[in-house]
């Protein structure tokens, strides 16, 4: 993993030998999609897939830097939203991919947020037994998580990414200016992703940042690219010495199982979205830290002071009652959707705590007694 400046955009590799790639970061980078990709892909055919949101916002962007050259071989629009990423659409998306005749050396792009970016990465991983793909992650989310690290799939009943394939892209350009048209909730759910890349691993991170929040959610050029470049270095670190996630890649989890349990109490909807939930995640994780001796008293109250500041939810009572009105999860459901999290091995559940801020660490020793009176004291905060 390494870095390199020009001007107003750089570029992070992730070093995975043949499999390596290039992350380019800044603004105007969609206006110059088709010659950097043809930089990298020669004069590969490309097909891409969005969604209605983003096809809107952006796509005519990409679609004018195409213009004139004989690259682009079809688009393909899907609803947005999570319930996308799903066996139906799969087969949608390969049936077009084929109609439009993308063939074995041919490229898929990815132009949106992660459900576009994980559902089109799966399709060119399956297509013709694989075929390469370019990641162009128009979310925040995207920008500093799902486009970088080769992690694709879809849903089903039984939950969320049980069905998928590591497929790495051959470049990714995160365009700091399709950030202007994401919807600022949104913003700020990825902004919690943001956060938890200083809360893992980088103190200073975290400084800067709570110095620099309000230019970063107000979509500051410099702030925003600082912010998306140290988050990307992160990741391509983490993904570059394990990529197959058998040990320093889980800590990429941290707030992940309490916020996966959450997410799912309430149903994957607009009522509670990912980045939200491990906001939530997070700050327990710290709590949790806090009660059992791992980390001093006080930094919870840190962590959860920074997330309010950017109008995160950070308890579980901030989660908005449905529309038939105050429900609460029930412990029970909650400990049993934890222990359906795919970071259970053998039935113990892996956990990441920390230490202090910047310092995290995968614990597999965390009582169910414990846990349990835990929650059952978060539930009545
Ligand atoms: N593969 C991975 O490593 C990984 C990591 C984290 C999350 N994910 C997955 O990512 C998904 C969440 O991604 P997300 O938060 O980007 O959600 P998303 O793709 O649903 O995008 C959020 C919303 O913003 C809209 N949008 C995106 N970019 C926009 C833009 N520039 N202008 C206007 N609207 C825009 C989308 O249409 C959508 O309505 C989840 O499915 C999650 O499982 C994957
Ligand atoms: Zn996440």
């Amino acid at each position: 993993m390494s870095k390199t400046e020009t001007q107003s955009t750089c570029i992070v590799r992730v070093g995975l030998d043949d499999r390596a790639y290039d992350i380019h970061i800044g603004p105007g980078l969609i206006d110059r999609a088709a010659r950097l990709i043809s930089d990298v892909c020669g004069d590969a055919r490309c097909a891409v897939i969005t969604d209605e949101n983003v096809a809107a916002a952006q796509l005519p962007r990409l679609e004018a830097a195409f213009a004139g050259t004989a690259q682009l071989a079809g688009t393909i629009v899907l609803p947005a939203g999570e319930a996308t990423k799903c066996f139906d659409q799969l087969e949608h998306v390969c049936d077009r991919l084929l109609a439009i005749g993308v063939e074995r050396g041919d490229v898929v792009i990815a132009l949106g947020g992660g459900v576009v970016g994980d559902l089109a990465g799966f399709a060119a991983s399956i297509l013709r037994r694989g075929v390469r793909m370019v990641q162009i992650p128009t979310s925040l989310l995207a920008q500093v998580d799902s486009s970088v690290g080769g992690k694709t799939g879809i849903n089903t009943v039984r939950g969320k990414n049980l069905i998928g394939a590591f497929h790495q892209p051959v470049l990714v350009l995160a365009d700091t200016d399709a950030l202007q048209t994401l919807p600022d909730r949104q913003l700020r759910a990825g902004y919690a992703e943001v956060v938890k890349y200083g809360l893992l691993g980088d103190r200073p991170f975290f400084n800067w940042l709570d110095a620099n929040i309000d230019t970063v959610l107000a979509r500051n050029e410099p702030s925003v690219l600082h912010a998306v470049e140290t988050s990307c270095l992160a990741k391509a670190s983490v993904v570059a010495a394990d990529e197959r996630e058998h040990g320093q890649r889980a800590l990429l989890n941290l707030g992940h199982t309490f916020g996966h349990a959450l997410e799912a109490w309430a149903g994957y909807s607009d009522r509670l979205l990912h980045g939200e939930a491990i906001s939530i995640g997070m700050v327990m994780a710290f709590r949790y830290s806090e009660r059992t001796g791992l980390c001093e008293p006080g930094l919870a109250d840190v962590v959860e002071a920074h997330f309010k500041r950017a109008a995160l939810p950070t308890r579980v009572v901030d989660i908005p009652s449905n529309t038939k009105g105050g429900d609460s999860p029930a412990i029970d459901d909650l400990m049993t959707l934890m222990a359906q999290d795919k970071k259970v091995e053998r039935g113990q559940l892996k956990f990441i705590l920390v230490r202090d801020i910047g310092s995290a660490f995968v614990s597999s020793d965390v009582e169910s007694d414990d846990l349990r009176n835990f929650i059952e004291s978060e539930l009545a905060r």
